[in-house]
């Protein structure tokens, strides 16, 4: 399969990062492992991992602006491009060994995502989808799943942490949901649930108070299979909110019927 230069760029500084991530893993006591904030982890991994994305992306695209988690924003020479990188979405799930983490670089361009790659270095799963091309996982061509009964569906969600969201709204969001769905699943990194939907494995996936390196490649790997991403009222606002429902066109229409009046 072959991609454009700008996949190529992004997977290769995905598989560089995704080799230090790997080699990383089960290290923990040589991460140094700290809080920024309850319940919110950084290591070394995270850390290593986005300088190497930052060295790699912006050697091969200069003057590019960069967001990442870590370290914040760095603007670029050329104001139309940013990327918009996790180096480790689901560190938690990393720091206990848990193989559902991955690296997420998404290239925002006169304000829209325009290009996507999601690497799980643990099974060496890669997503890709660039605007109009379609998104690939491993070469293979992704679309959403078909179902139109929730009641068929498995759906994932985010459950706040300790000091963040709203604990309250979020079980009223669980109990509602349990009586609608086949299955509900937290798995704990945000770009994977949402190649997961791409990839038809969810049916659908709802969670709040994300950021925009949580989602943006997952954004346009949803979209480039067929699926609709949205905020919580249902509008094109998932960026801007950090507030995310998706599914196919049936599946997102029925979730935001339910998460809407919640709050
Ligand atoms: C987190 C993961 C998790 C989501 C959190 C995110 P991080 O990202 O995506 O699934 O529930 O809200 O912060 O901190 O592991 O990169
Ligand atoms: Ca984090
Ligand atoms: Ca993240
Ligand atoms: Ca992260």
């Amino acid at each position: 399969m072959l991609h454009s230069a700008l996949i190529n760029v992004m997977v290769k500084a995905a598989r560089r990062a995704g080799r230090s991530l790997k080699r990383d893993l089960g290290e923990i006591e040589n991460l140094q492992v700290s809080l920024k904030g309850p319940a919110n982890f950084v290591s070394l991994a995270d850390r290593r991992a986005e300088q190497m994305l930052y060295d790699d992306l912006t050697k091969a695209r200069p003057g590019y602006g960069f967001l990442g988690e870590e370290g914040g924003t760095r603007e670029g020479t050329d104001k139309a491009n940013t990327w918009i990188v996790d180096p480790l979405d689901g560190t938690t799930n990393f720091l206990h060994g848990i193989p559902q983490f991955a690296i997420s670089i998404g290239l925002q361009r006169e304000g829209t995502i325009i290009a996507g790659v999601i690497y799980n270095p643990a099974n060496d799963e890669l997503y890709i989808a660039e605007r109009g091309k379609g998104a690939f996982l491993n070469d293979q061509r992704l679309r959403v799943a078909g179902r139109k009964q929730l009641s068929e569906c498995v759906v994932a969600c985010g459950l706040p942490h300790i000091g963040r969201g709203d604990h309250e709204l979020s079980r009223r969001e669980m109990a509602e949901m349990q009586n609608r769905v086949a299955g509900l699943r937290r798995f704990g990194a945000a770009s994977l649930d949402l190649a997961f939907v791409a990839a038809g494995r969810l049916d659908g996936y709802w969670e709040r108070n994300l950021q925009p390196w949580d989602i943006a490649a997952g954004l346009i790997m949803v979209r480039e299979a067929g699926g609709v991403v949205s905020g919580i009222e249902g509008g094109d606002t998932a960026m801007a909110t950090g507030h995310v429902v998706c599914g196919n066109e049936t599946i997102q229409r029925e979730l935001v019927k339910i998460l809407k009046p919640l709050g």
